[in-house]
């Protein structure tokens, strides 16, 4: 059977899960009941999930849970964190408390720019091209007005355009390399009308620059879009300590902690397939506060992971010192996030989230997921070096593995308390289940 089809975007929704249903299951009413049972009841929340993207069937649940106890700068916070991997909001709890309790974490933003590029093709004299760039870049600011009149007003907008010169690399490519400042927007949507704008001015006007020939006045755009590349949208968090308060665990000293901890976070900088899973673990806690809050984590997961790349070898994004007697763990990361437009006035769940932090602006929330993505490693590297990861992982894992087993809820209660006292592995609990179940049977 051919699986194409045409104009499927223009059927009704319950004509698209027609034919996906006739097309692709065999049991077709079950797979329409998965489909609607996820459907909302509230039909304008409905339609405003379905109206996010196109061709949407159903919606797709991820938990929204929260992390309480992050003391930061001073201010108390419960994190929400949208993430389905068992033990990541756990861990993130456990490590706001610890740190609540040592004076909590540090956090500045270090820088806000962002940057944006219009890539283009110029095949004539490099000295020329600088002297039109030269003449016409008050105008590429100009034409750009009615775009940044808003953003200005609040003291933002395109802060500088570059010429740059890349024909080293391909032959004829330069970019107009410009830098912006968008204050609470994430400003994507600011950024690419700008470079449009300033793509259409730049070809324009070529055409009206007497010292061009005519091969050189015919500048080919390729094209103009924002970098999620933002190492100058830069923030620090940190906590530290005296050694001696490190450890709460009477079978680690502190200072077997603080070493290992070290030799942990030293491994990550020099090895890059340690440092990927190191970095992952961040992302952990960075992407669940940026999915809640309705950012975009694709483009904090890509421009993170370029800068744990800047130095030519991917390394660690946080790191750890011991300096007389204290104890310091950091973390310095790139985050381009928004705290108005894009979904932030639009799902409510977004909304939820943002007033849980006390309505943050750009600026704190950067400071929020970057502490959110520090507690992350923290914890994780606590449980790595000490009783390692599993433990609190297939404690964690032990409802998912009950509930694929169809536990009832009176099973759960004997089996979680079985499992405070004995080992967790997916064959441990199946067999007590099974000994549960018997048992009943005699
Ligand atoms: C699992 O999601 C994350 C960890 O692997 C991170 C780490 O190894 O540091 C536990």
């Amino acid at each position: 059977m051919s699986k194409t089809i045409s104009g499927f975007s223009k059927l009704s929704k319950s004509k698209k899960i027609d034919w996906i249903v006739d097309t692709y299951f065999s049991n077709k009413e079950d797979a329409k009941h998965i489909i609607k049972q996820y459907w909302n009841s509230n039909d304008k929340l409905q339609q405003l999930h379905d109206e996010f993207i196109e061709n949407t069937i159903t919606n797709y649940y991820l938990p929204l849970g929260v992390a309480p106890n992050f003391l930061i700068n001073g201010t108390s916070y419960t994190i929400p964190m949208a993430i389905e991997e068992s033990s990541v909001v756990a861990a993130a709890s456990k490590a706001a408390k610890f740190w609540y309790d040592r004076g909590g974490f540090k956090a500045e933003v270090l820088s806000t720019t962002k940057i944006g590029q219009v890539h283009f093709i110029y095949n004539g004299k490099t000295e020329t091209l600088k002297k039109y760039f030269d003449s016409v870049k008050s105008k590429l600011i100009a034409d750009t007005e009615s775009l940044t009149k808003n953003m200005q007003k609040r003291g933002g907008g395109i802060l500088d355009i570059e010429l740059r010169d890349k024909t080293k690399d391909i032959k004829g490519y330069y970019q107009l390399h410009a830098t912006f400042e968008t204050l609470d927007a994430m400003g994507a949507n600011f950024i690419n009308s700008c470079l449009e704008q300033f793509a259409k001015t730049f070809k324009s006007e070529a055409h009206h620059f007497e010292l061009f020939t005519s091969e050189e006045k015919n500048i080919q755009i390729v094209m103009s879009i924002l970098s999620n590349y933002v190492p100058n949208c830069l923030v620090r968090a940190e906590v530290s300590c005296k050694i001696e308060e490190l450890s709460d665990d009477k079978k680690v000293s502190s200072e077997e902690f603080a070493t290992k901890f070290l030799q942990a976070v030293n491994i990550a900088e020099v090895e890059p397939y340690r440092a990927v899973t190191h970095n992952k673990g961040i992302m952990n806690g960075i992407d669940a506060v940026v999915l809640a809050t309705g950012n975009d984590f694709r483009a904090v997961e890509a421009g993170v992971h370029a800068y744990a790349s800047r130095n030519g070898r991917y390394s660690s994004l946080t790191h750890a010192k011991i300096e007389n007697g204290i104890f310091t763990f950091w973390i310095e990361i790139p985050l381009a996030l928004g705290t108005v437009g894009g979904l932030t006035n639009l799902h409510p769940l977004v909304k939820l989230s943002l007033e849980m932090l006390h309505k943050p602006s750009a600026k704190e929330l950067m400071k929020i997921v970057a502490v959110a993505g520090l507690a992350q490693n923290f914890a994780a590297l606590r449980s790595l070096t000490t009783t390692g990861i599993q433990e609190g992982h297939m404690k964690m894992h032990l409802m998912n593995i009950l509930n694929q087993f169809e536990a009832t809820d009176n099973e759960k209660i004997i089996l979680v308390d079985h499992f405070k006292t004995n080992v967790v592995t997916h064959h441990a609990v199946v067999e007590a289940i099974n000994k549960l179940r018997n048992k009943k049977l005699n």
